[in-house]
């Protein structure tokens, strides 16, 4: 079982870079199910998501090269799929597995893929997905954990999402370019990942109004052929960076990254006293201030305040001057980093969804344990300030999302070190 032990006590200083978006990257590379041509994608980050992906596909049939030669491009052809099955020992692995439902039912007629179950942070159904894929004609039964989906070809239709989902947004959307005629979504999630997704699909012949908005509206095409796509930036792994440079004091710049993404949190962070600088159309410059100041944040689905920056952000609020009040409106099980924090000496208590800060702490280092992805990256920020040397343990969380995040802060100045080889078997998620 890997794990990073981190010295607190430097700022960090320099230049830190940021990798492809998981997010982005995930249901880009189940769009290529769509077609039988070849798809290729730039800047695919090399975490443990990706390489579940790449299994997934693998396993049905799929040729996938992940980041390859000098331009580090991926690869996927499927132009076969044998076995259009999403089997339960990866799904387990990877909730996001979902993403391959509607386009496997939009380009083969049926699909098989494991109910993803719960994980750390919450129940995670997928009604939605389904919901959306049966107004469109697909015939939907579950039996022995499976989701099996049938339809000769799906029509268009008018849904009206009764939640906002990403995956959901992105699962339909590549169900609807394939289907017969008009399809309407409308209460879509409007993140960049769907945008992002959005592009690729366009660039693969389909055709889609509306992405990045509420309202989707998509013309069903017979077919879709390869396309070449770059990926966005990972907008959560820019905004634990500026979290690092603030929590920390120093004086980092935060470069390949996208900051028309970063709104709500450099917005937070400046509400904090951070000093933030956006100081080019890929980099922004972030400076410690010396006394940082309480402030609330609710998650909301974007363009509000990502519930996957909650967990980073309370880092920084345990060391803000005041009482910070942080409300979690999106999953009802996402304060598990709290209890390591109130370990290291944070003062958090818990009320239901919402959880209030006392501040400044002084953090002292300590044995802690990884739970899930982003309260991973909460213990990191944590530990980077904490007195002494901390370890985490269980860090294949926090591989899943961040690419060589010990590399990269230490680049910048972090006393950081992982014991252990990388990617040992992960246990579900
Ligand atoms: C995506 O998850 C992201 N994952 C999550 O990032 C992110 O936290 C989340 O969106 C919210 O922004 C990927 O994109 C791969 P949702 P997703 O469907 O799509 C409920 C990370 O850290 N819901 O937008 O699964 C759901 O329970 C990960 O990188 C239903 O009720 O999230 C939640 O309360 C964690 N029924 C809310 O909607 C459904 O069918 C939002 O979930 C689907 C969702």
């Amino acid at each position: 079982m890997d794990m990073l032990v981190i010295r607190g006590g430097n700022p960090l200083h320099g230049t830190i870079r940021v990798s492809g978006a998981k997010n982005s990257a995930l249901p880009c590379m189940a769009a290529a199910i769509l077609t039988e041509d070849a798809v290729t994608l730039e800047n695919i980050p090399q975490v443990r998501d990706i390489e579940t992906e790449r299994k997934l596909l693998a396993s049905m049939g799929a040729e996938v090269e992940l980041c390859k030669g000098e331009e580090d491009l991926t690869t996927i052809s499927c132009r076969t799929l044998s076995d259009p099955v999403a089997k339960y020992e990866i799904v387990k692995t990877m909730r996001a597995s979902a993403l391959v439902l509607g386009p496997l039912v939009a380009r083969t007629g049926m699909a098989r893929v494991a109910m993803p179950g719960g994980c750390a942070i919450g129940g995670r159904p997928i009604d939605l997905h389904i919901k959306g894929l049966e107004t469109m004609g697909a015939t939907i039964t579950q039996e022995h954990g499976y989701l099996e989906a049938r339809a000769d070809r799906l029509r268009g239709t008018h849904l009206v999402f009764d939640k906002i989902t990403v995956t959901g947004t992105e699962d339909l959307l590549m169900a609807a370019v394939l289907a017969e005629g008009e399809t309407l979504m409308e209460n879509c999630a409007r993140e960049p990942e769907v945008s992002d997704l959005a592009a690729l699909l366009t660039a693969m012949g389909a055709q889609i109004e509306g992405a990045g908005t509420s309202t989707i509206r998509v013309q069903g095409v017979t077919s879709l052929h390869g396309a070449r796509h770059r990926i966005n930036p990972d907008r959560i792994e820019a905004g634990t960076f500026l979290i690092a440079g603030a929590i920390t004091g120093g004086d980092l710049v935060v470069a390949d990254c996208n900051p028309n993404h970063l709104g709500a949190v450099i917005a937070k962070l400046r509400e904090t006293g951070v000093c933030i600088d956006v100081i080019g159309p890929d980099a922004v410059r972030v400076r410690g201030g010396e006394k940082l100041r309480a402030a609330d944040i609710s998650t909301e689905e974007y363009p509000g305040f990502p519930t996957d920056m909650q967990a980073q952000y309370m880092a920084l609020a345990t060391k803000a001057e005041g009482v910070s009040l942080v409300r979690e409106n999106i999953f009802e099980n996402r304060f598990m980093h709290v209890q390591e924090l109130v370990r290291m000496g944070a003062d958090i208590k818990v009320d239901g969804s919402a959880a209030t800060v006392r501040g400044p702490a002084c953090l002292s280092a300590a044995a802690v344990m990884c739970s899930d992805l982003r309260a991973s990256a909460s213990l990191v920020l944590a530990a980077l300030v904490a007195d002494g040397e901390s370890i985490l343990d269980r860090v294949y969380h926090l591989d899943r999302g961040y690419e060589r995040i010990e590399e990269k802060l230490r680049g910048v100045g972090a006393q950081i070190q992982r014991l252990g080889n990388l990617f040992a078997p992960a246990e579900s998620e």
